[in-house]
């Protein structure tokens, strides 16, 4: 289900259709080209299968000429027999041309800048020599049996004329595409607009476009673009890249599909063949991150849970199916009671609605520095508001306990307890941990012959914010020598278990003075 803006179409409508458009990727390239990224040729590999089950037309597989790990990689991609184009970058030089017939594919990507600032101070050439050079190598190129794409690096800071000249001449040599890389990420929508308008009305040939996110508009510009009328996307994968990044694999071809109806790629592995470039390049996705970020289906507060409840496209502009990722009802801290219990619903659990409020005030407590409640710590909350309501009424309360800890010390704590007949009393007590000493000092503190048969700590879930619950099993050795269980769910190790152990004194007394 989609439910983007009318006016995308209404907007389209003017400009005529947009069809066929490839997607070429450079993931693998421009992608790792991001400072920390560094692919072992099975990493490479691995991605590059992925790209092709997700059905880019085209995959830029490095750069042949920077070294032999390089060259054997693409070599190794050209005979694995893929439904995409792999292609290498080269520098328009003959030695890099012959670095990429070595490795048997047949489609070379070429480059030069084009920019008076490029031209100046990098290639210290003339733009005689730019195109000279330019036209000489995808003659070479094309001689030697490769398909060329030539990119004027920096082309949206070259001279419109330089550039109309040097493209023609490429086109002539042979070229069969041409690539705009907005190499710095400088130009907006508008002026990329106008500026492949101006391209598309010089050439015959298919036009490409190179977007970095320098100024976060690289998948704008690309869509700009293909409004102009080109008709090739670079793009990367979670939108890695030189500096900021390039246009994102997943952003360009979800705009292309929802609000232009042009079908790239196979859009519901999208979630997986993201998480597998987060997981291999060790690029951690931020949470807000369009289609593939953890937040990007996640639904937390109240009004948006009950809208998604009664219809997905009240807050979902697309169906998370549709990109191959997962819906989220987030239990935190925003959390309205139509969330808890929609929850509760889907995973089966009958909860009373006289205890809502309790469930409701627990979640708040322990969500409020931001915590995000799993299901599992969920169904620990309400497991334990339930046993809750079966124990009895305090009769002894912990009106205060500090617990002192470290490195190389003992640890300590000091327990004052109001007991059932108003008495109150004080005791410290050490420990072998800030645990024991707190059990200790509440023991001794209600001046009770109680000996901790059992203590049973588990995190509900494996990450270091994650809820713990307590069992702790007492023994009442004065009296009639009989256990009881006290049961507590919480952030902090030592409060929960001091709450497991007062819910179990609790329930011994209260068994005690019903006999
Ligand atoms: O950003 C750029 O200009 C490039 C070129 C090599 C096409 O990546
Ligand atoms: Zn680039």
């Amino acid at each position: 289900m989609l439910a983007v803006s009318p006016y995308n179409q209404l907007a389209l409508s003017g400009a005529g259709p947009v069809k066929d458009i490839k997607i070429f990727d450079t993931t693998l390239r421009d992608g790792e080209q991001a400072p920390g990224i560094a692919l072992s040729p099975e990493d490479k590999i691995r991605i590059a299968l992925a790209l092709d089950d997700l059905g880019v037309d085209y995959i830029e597989a490095g750069f042949a000429a920077s070294g032999k790990t390089e060259k054997d990689i693409i070599t190794k991609l050209s005979g694995m027999n893929l439904n995409a184009r792999v292609c290498s970058l080269a520098r328009t030089v003959r030695s890099d041309i012959d670095a990429v017939i070595d490795t048997g594919i047949d489609f070379v990507h070429t480059f030069i800048a084009t920019s008076d600032l490029h031209m100046k101070y990098k290639l210290k050439m003339t733009s005689d020599e730019v195109r000279a050079r330019a036209v000489e190598t995808v003659e070479y190129a094309k001689a030697h049996g490769l398909e060329v794409q030539f990119s004027c690096e920096d082309a949206t800071r070259s001279d419109l004329g330089f550039m109309k000249t040097i493209l023609l001449d490429v086109q002539s040599a042979g070229a069969s595409s041409v690539n705009i890389p907005d190499t710095v990420g400088v130009i907006t929508p508008r002026a990329m607009e106008y500026l492949i308008g101006e391209l598309r009305r010089t050439l015959d040939i298919p036009i490409s476009v190179h977007c970095h996110n320098d100024m976060g508009l690289a998948v704008a510009n690309t869509l700009a673009a293909v409004d102009a009328g080109a008709s090739i996307c670079h793009a990367c994968v979670n939108g890695i890249g030189e500096r900021a990044g390039n246009a994102s694999l997943e952003e360009v071809a979800l705009n292309l599909f929802a609000n232009y109806r042009v079908q790239t790629i196979d859009l519901k592995k999208i979630g997986g063949v993201s998480k597998i470039v987060e997981r291999v390049t060790g690029f951690t996705l931020a949470g807000n991150k369009p289609i593939v970020g953890k937040n990007a289906f996640a639904h937390e507060s109240g009004i948006h849970v009950h809208g998604v409840m009664n219809n997905t496209s009240t807050y979902e502009p697309f169906l998370p199916e549709l990109v191959g990722v997962d819906r989220q009802i987030v239990i935190g801290k925003h959390s309205g009671v139509h969330s808890v219990r929609g929850r509760l619903d889907e995973l089966g659990v009958r909860f009373p609605d006289d205890h809502m409020n309790d469930l409701m005030a627990m979640i708040k407590d322990i969500a409020i520095g931001g915590k995000m409640i799993d299901d599992a710590e969920l169904l620990a909350i309400v497991d334990n508001i339930l046993w809750k309501n079966e124990t009895p009424a305090k009769s002894i309360s912990l009106d205060e306990l500090t617990v002192l800890t470290g490195k190389n010390i003992t640890s300590t704590a000091t327990a004052s307890v109001t007991l059932s007949d108003g008495g109150k009393r004080t005791a410290a007590e050490t420990g072998v941990g800030p645990v024991d000493a707190a059990i200790n000092a509440i023991r001794r503190s209600i001046n009770d012959k109680i000996t901790m048969e059992e203590y049973k700590l588990s995190a509900i879930t494996g990450k270091s914010d994650s809820i713990c619950e307590v069992t702790v099993m007492l023994k009442n050795v004065q009296n009639d020598g009989s256990l009881t269980v006290g049961k507590a769910v919480g952030l902090d190790i030592v409060e929960t278990s001091v709450d497991a152990t007062m819910a179990a004194i609790n329930r011994d007394f209260a068994r005690r003075r019903k006999e």
